[in-house]
């Protein structure tokens, strides 16, 4: 059965609705709604005095509808009563400042006397609702570390990092030759003497950074995980444990793919546009993160908040255009969702998602949204088999957190973003309409065709040994500007000429670098078949040398006319790509195509912000077609209206 449904908060409105919302639920064709994952207060009043009368009427009415449950565990937001008595809970900013009780997440993930409380109502919640049958799936607090909440500069975070440390060099002398402390004068005597990364002048140590950000990532997953395990204790047999992803997991302190490893499935939340934007974001970056989370445990995954109406908590944006959001939940399921509930039923009165806009609006009448969601529905329900099916995708984009906190601890270019260097090299894949998988660097690769690895500054032997052996097996690598720059313990190495342990991969040398703004494009000279497609670099420039390269891009300035930009290195079976900079789409484009061709993987053409994605169940196959803008599209013989979108099933 396929999951579909609406998130639905019955404690925010009077209780005489409940049977209206849930009847307008259920003729949404809605057979589950995800409730309680804000409601700490209401299932425990006072401390101690648990009381889930409530929530026993709401599933009495849930259950008289027939639709399944899915609830959330409420320790996102803890009751005002804790924060009062307890007010080492709340979790710090950068500036000591504490963050008052208020808003919500403002826990410390390394507070014992919070993980007792959280973990207490947890398994009394769980234990309370064991054998609802009703209830199929169990969320696990909301959103792990969302809003800045992953980060705390508190007493106890700071004395934490400090046993961290302590455990894993064996001793403090160690840790300083690794970090390098010699600098400026930094050596301890002791950890104790180790600071957390506050403000200081200048900036701290690289090395301390990236083992704070490990004990940050250390933190919210330990936290995740041992309420994760009370809820497996506590849980029937027939109910599965899944979390929400929020977006901008790129921007996090955590791992995300360790976060969710005790988890039953991943679910996401899927929101193309929020707050002031006054447009959504590209659609090659929504389809990035749906194969973000489909790699997170290489399953399908699902959607418990899908966007309808605008959202914004103090400002408000963009308004999905008619059939937008449809398409948006279209494309999701396209790359792998497979259950979906909307965010949220109906929009709050009060408090401070008043403008977070639901299925249904503040003046409850079930308008065009509601029509919406109910087409599709009524369409994606005969498509179950479908979306379970597998995806088998011949392209995958690595990544690893290590390497992104390392660029952010040090960002080189001030216009360096990782997520748009990441899109750089997943834009043309994904405009060529093949599935791409975007999976941790540690996953076994060796099955695919390309392997794309963006600005991977941070390498390993273990990674340059496996793209080694991909390579010369006949895979393609593309790699981008500082690769093999620095090892695990986020320092350079004395002797070696970049790109570092996969310099004979790349057949290159890396001579000099520049940082480069984003305003500012340099004219490349394109050489062979990219003569004359135009090519520019922005935000960074690496100055290669080609050793055993073929060249396919120089650069055309003064003084440095004679170095390479762009190569291209034939290594066994295999060949090697290196984009020394923020290069521009159009050859980017064209390396895609001859790589898609070279290695004779079947991409779709389609018309510019056509989305289509391919999927194959029992020989036959469902284009499932997204118009992501607009303007009317035509496809396959057939008209797409603006932000249309459809399953087009070809045997
Ligand atoms: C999500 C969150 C929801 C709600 C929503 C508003 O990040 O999980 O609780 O705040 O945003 O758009």
């Amino acid at each position: 059965m396929t999951y579909l449904g609406v998130d639905y908060y019955p404690e925010h409105w009077p209780k005489e609705m409940i049977d209206e919302d849930l009847q307008g639920i259920k003729e949404l064709g809605a057979n589950i709604v995800r409730i309680g994952e804000f409601a700490w207060h209401l299932m425990e009043p006072e401390e101690g005095q648990f009381d889930f009368s409530y929530f026993d009427h709401v599933l009495d009415k849930v259950k008289e509808q027939g639709l399944s449950v899915m609830f959330g565990t409420p320790t996102a937001t803890f009751p005002a009563w804790l924060a009062h008595k307890e007010p080492s809970i709340l979790s710090v900013d950068e500036n000591g400042q504490t963050r008052v009780f208020g808003g919500r997440r403002q826990y410390c993930f390394n507070s014992d006397i919070y993980r007792e409380y959280a973990g207490r109502i947890t398994r009394k919640l769980v234990e309370h609702y064991s054998s609802e049958e009703a209830i199929i799936s169990w969320q696990v607090d909301n959103e792990f570390g969302h809003e800045g909440s992953d980060m705390c500069y508190c007493d106890q975070c700071h004395s934490k990092f400090q046993q961290y440390l302590a455990e894993k060099y064996s001793s403090v002398e160690a840790l300083n030759e690794k970090w390098g402390t010699i600098f400026w004068g930094q050596t301890y005597n002791d950890f104790s003497e180790i600071p957390a990364p506050k403000p200081t002048v200048t900036t701290h140590n690289p090395s301390l950074k990236l083992e704070w950000a490990r004990f940050r990532s250390f933190s919210v997953n330990s936290f995740t995980h041992e309420m994760t395990e009370i809820v497996r204790e506590a849980k029937g047999s027939h109910q599965d444990i899944t979390t929400n992803v929020s977006g901008g997991f790129f921007d996090k302190w955590f791992d995300h793919a360790e976060n969710v490893k005790p988890m039953d499935y991943v679910s996401y939340d899927n929101y193309p546009v929020w707050g002031g934007l006054e447009k959504p974001v590209p659609p090659e970056a929504i389809a990035m993160t749906h194969d973000f989370n489909r790699g997170l445990k290489d399953q399908n995954y699902w959607i418990v908040e899908e966007l309808m109406g605008a959202q914004g908590h103090d400002v408000i944006g963009y308004l999905p255009r008619p059939d937008q959001a449809k398409m948006w939940s279209y494309q999701a399921f396209a790359h792998g969702c497979n259950n979906m509930l909307y965010f949220r039923w109906r929009g709050m009165t009060k408090g401070a998602e008043q403008f977070c806009y639901g299925v249904v609006d503040h003046d409850n009448v079930y308008g065009r949204k509601y029509k919406e969601v109910q087409s599709l529905f009524t369409d994606i329900q005969q498509y179950e088999r479908v979306l379970e099916s597998r995806i088998e995708s011949e392209a995958a984009v690595l990544y690893d957190y290590d390497n992104i906190w390392s660029w952010r601890s040090q960002i080189q270019s001030k216009d360096f973003d990782f997520n748009e260097e990441l899109l750089r090299m997943y834009r043309p894949f994904y405009k060529r309409n093949i599935p791409i998988d975007v999976i941790p660097a540690d996953r076994d690769f060796s099955q695919y065709k390309v392997v794309v690895v963006p600005v991977m500054q941070m390498m390993d032997e273990s990674l340059a040994e496996r793209l080694r052996s991909f390579a010369s097996g006949g895979g393609t690598v593309l790699f981008s500007f500082r690769t093999g720059l620095k090892g695990k313990d986020n320092n350079l190495r004395l002797g070696e000429v970049l790109p570092g342990l996969v310099r004979d991969l790349t057949g290159v040398r890396v001579e000099e670098i520049e940082s480069l703004t984003k305003e500012h494009a340099l004219e490349l000279r394109g050489e062979g078949d990219f003569a004359q497609t135009s090519g520019t670099v922005s935000v960074w420039r690496d100055l290669l040398v080609a050793e055993t390269a073929e060249v396919l891009y120089h650069y055309q300035d003064q003084f440095y006319e004679d170095y390479a930009a762009v190569t291209k290195n034939e290594v066994g079976k295999g060949s090697v790509y290196y984009i020394g900079g923020g290069l521009n789409e159009a050859p980017l484009d064209q390396m895609a195509e001859q790589i898609l061709e070279e290695r004779q993987i079947e991409y779709i053409d389609s018309p510019e912000d056509v989305e289509v994605y391919r999927r194959e169940v029992d020989g036959t196959s469902y284009l499932f077609v997204m118009n992501h803008s607009p303007y009317v599209k035509s496809f396959d013989g057939r008209q797409l209206q603006p932000y249309a979108s459809e399953i087009i099933k070809k045997s």
